[in-house]
């Protein structure tokens, strides 16, 4: 499969080889996690036992219809292998996600795991980050003073660009799962990640940034000539 979507499933059917019984799963959210759910139901249906804690109410719906089940972090607060896709991945495995708003859920599903496998097609893979813009997610009281500490965070950053309130497609900001709100920081590129980081976390107002630093240790990418992956794997 050359297309897009067939990337995307190729990644997930290569990510579905680490799964094990009895395992413990962090389940992702997206168009290319979506193909990793849709192929470990499969799996399930034909007798693989493991149970998985869904990153968003979305793939939590998907998983229920596919047959996986489900538990939650607070019963089972320890997770062995989380599967998820990004927005953009360096050659050291730092990513940028929540092009999906479950960025919070993301991280926190994505922090319980012993390991953490991104699945992406090859167009994710980048020299710098910051082509996407990062999500950060924020809490709804105090949002336009959270924005102007936000851009003043970044500027201290050394970052520099546009930031805006996502908007939902019915009309108003984008609510998240968490009851937030999503800023998109246009920046371009980002020379300090780590710098960038911490700088958020110091705004009271910031529930979550897209920055994923050290989290995953392996990535499955998926291109026109076959899968490749970085990091630890297997
Ligand atoms: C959701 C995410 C997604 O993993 C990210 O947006 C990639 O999605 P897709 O696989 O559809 O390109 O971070 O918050």
């Amino acid at each position: 499969m050359a297309d897009l979507e067939g990337l995307k499933r190729d990644a997930a059917a290569r990510a579905l080889q680490l799964v094990r019984p009895g395992m413990k799963l962090g389940l992702g959210t997206g168009s290319t996690a979506k193909h990793f759910v849709e192929l470990l139901g499969e799996k399930v249906r034909a007798g693989l036992e493991v149970v998985g804690v869904p990153t968003s109410e979305q793939t939590r719906e998907l998983a229920l219809a596919c047959g996986v089940p489900l538990t939650s972090l607070d019963e089972t607060p320890a997770l062995d292998l989380t599967v998820d896709g990004a927005d953009e991945i360096d050659h050291d495995l730092r990513l940028i996600k929540g092009g999906g708003a479950a960025l919070l859920r993301e991280k926190i599903v994505a922090q319980a795991s012993a390991r953490m496998i991104v699945i992406a097609d090859e167009t994710k893979l980048v020299e710098r980050l910051g082509r996407f813009p990062l999500p950060v997610e924020v809490a709804p009281f105090g949002l336009a003073a959270t924005i102007m500490a936000v851009r003043r965070a970044i500027e201290r950053a050394g970052c520099h660009g546009s930031v805006t309130v996502r908007p939902h497609k019915a009309g108003g900001a984008l609510v998240t799962d968490g009851g937030h709100n999503i800023l998109d920081a246009a920046l371009g590129s980002i020379p300090d990640a780590a710098r960038l980081s911490d700088e958020l976390h110091e705004v009271p107002g910031v529930m979550g940034h897209g920055l994923f630093l050290g989290l995953a240790t392996g990535a499955v990418l998926a291109t026109r000539a076959g899968v490749r992956t970085l990091g630890q794997i297997d």
